[in-house]
């Protein structure tokens, strides 16, 4: 089966291409390289000795995206295609709205119109907003995410329920991750964010190969055990299996059309101060950090209710924290500048 993976070539992406091609589906990348890189592919294709389809495109050009629904048969659509700076969407609203939303939209156009009606959506644990109390469980209501990021989530969690209800060919899967960390085990492949990194590990990483001075920890007078932020970090390659769970249980469920949400994460909160220790732990180092006054939007602690995806998935974050530690240690010490090196 064709697997459409737009975003592919980005962080989750690339290692999620990994995932099928081991898995014996094949893959076509569409991605705008707005914020990744070609060679990520590369390495996928060397680590798998298999190849990858690449197609450099927006998903709002959509004329773009229906040569390629023309050129292949493609059997269902993984969609990560997205900006993901929380603090820029406060910035750029409009720029979120139009690439995340408008983008789907488009996306699931040229979809419909060339008959392709399963389709697997990175969304996020932010979708639960401030309301919602923890562990978060996918029968609660979609709250009110702070930022115009989350707010896009939400909004296209939306679009697919509206769009399920008017086409009963539809069937989507709507994955819920929580806070993917680490790199695949060989270093070959990892998180490579441009200009300051926006998330915990890759920040820290960079700090403990001396090209940022310190880390700053936001708040540590939040009511959790130790003041810090918890949150539920699964393994960058637990979340790529999750993906290939998601498309095998469509694949099983030949009758199945609508929307199912699924949360990808451990179950487990662990706080920012744990996490740089067990950095410390896997690299045997100190990492320099102060703390900062809190971030407007962060939330104290969240964590995933996981069953639905143990149980229907057949899916489990399998790494445990130590693997996240040195995997995403392998990448960075040995990819100190991404993938430009
Ligand atoms: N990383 C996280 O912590 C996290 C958590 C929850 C949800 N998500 C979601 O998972 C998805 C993947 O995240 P990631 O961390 O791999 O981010 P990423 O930035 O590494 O990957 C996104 C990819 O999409 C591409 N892209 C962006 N806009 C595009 C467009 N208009 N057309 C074509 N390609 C475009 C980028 O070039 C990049 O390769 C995103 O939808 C993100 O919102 C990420």
């Amino acid at each position: 089966m064709k697997v459409l993976v737009t975003g592919g070539a980005g962080y989750i992406g690339s290692h999620t291409v990994l995932s099928l091609l081991e898995n014996n589906y094949e893959v076509i990348v569409y991605d705008s390289l707005v914020n990744s890189s070609i060679e990520s592919l590369n390495r996928v294709e060397k680590l798998t000795g298999k190849k990858v389809e690449f197609i450099e495109g927006d998903i709002c050009d959509k004329d773009k995206l229906s040569e390629v629904f023309e050129q292949f048969t493609i059997g269902a659509v993984i969609h990560f295609a997205a900006l993901k700076a929380v603090g820029e969407s406060a910035k750029i609203p409009l720029s979120y709205y139009q690439n995340n939303v408008y983008g789907t939209v488009c996306l699931l156009e040229v979809m419909e119109h060339n008959n392709v009606h399963d389709f697997i959506f990175s969304s996020s644990a932010t979708v639960y907003g401030e309301e919602n109390d923890v562990p978060y469980v996918e029968t609660m209501k979609l709250g009110t995410p702070s930022s115009p990021y989350g707010a896009s989530k939400v909004m296209v969690e939306r679009v697919l329920n509206d769009l399920a209800l008017s086409d009963s060919n539809f069937r989507g899967v709507s994955l819920r991750y929580f806070n993917p960390i680490g790199a695949h085990e060989s270093g070959q492949i990892g998180e490579d964010p441009k200009g300051i990194p926006n998330n915990l590990l890759p920040y820290v990483a960079q700090v403990a190969v001396g090209k940022r001075e310190k880390l700053s920890i936001f708040g540590d007078d939040y009511p959790t055990q130790d003041g810090s932020c918890e949150r539920d970090y699964l393994h960058v390659m637990d979340l790529a299996q999750g993906h290939v769970a998601a498309l095998d249980w469509l694949n099983r469920h030949n009758d199945f059309t609508g929307v199912e949400a699924f949360n990808l994460g451990t179950g487990n909160g662990v706080s920012v101060f744990a996490i740089v220790k067990a950095f410390e732990k896997a690299i045997d180092k100190t990492i320099p950090f102060e703390v900062s006054p809190r971030r407007a939007g962060d939330l104290p602690a969240f964590w995933a209710n996981a069953t639905k995806a143990n149980e229907q998935l057949n899916w489990h974050a399998e790494r445990n924290l130590t693997q996240m530690m040195s995997d995403t240690w392998r990448w960075q010490s040995s990819n100190p500048n991404g993938y430009l090196a």
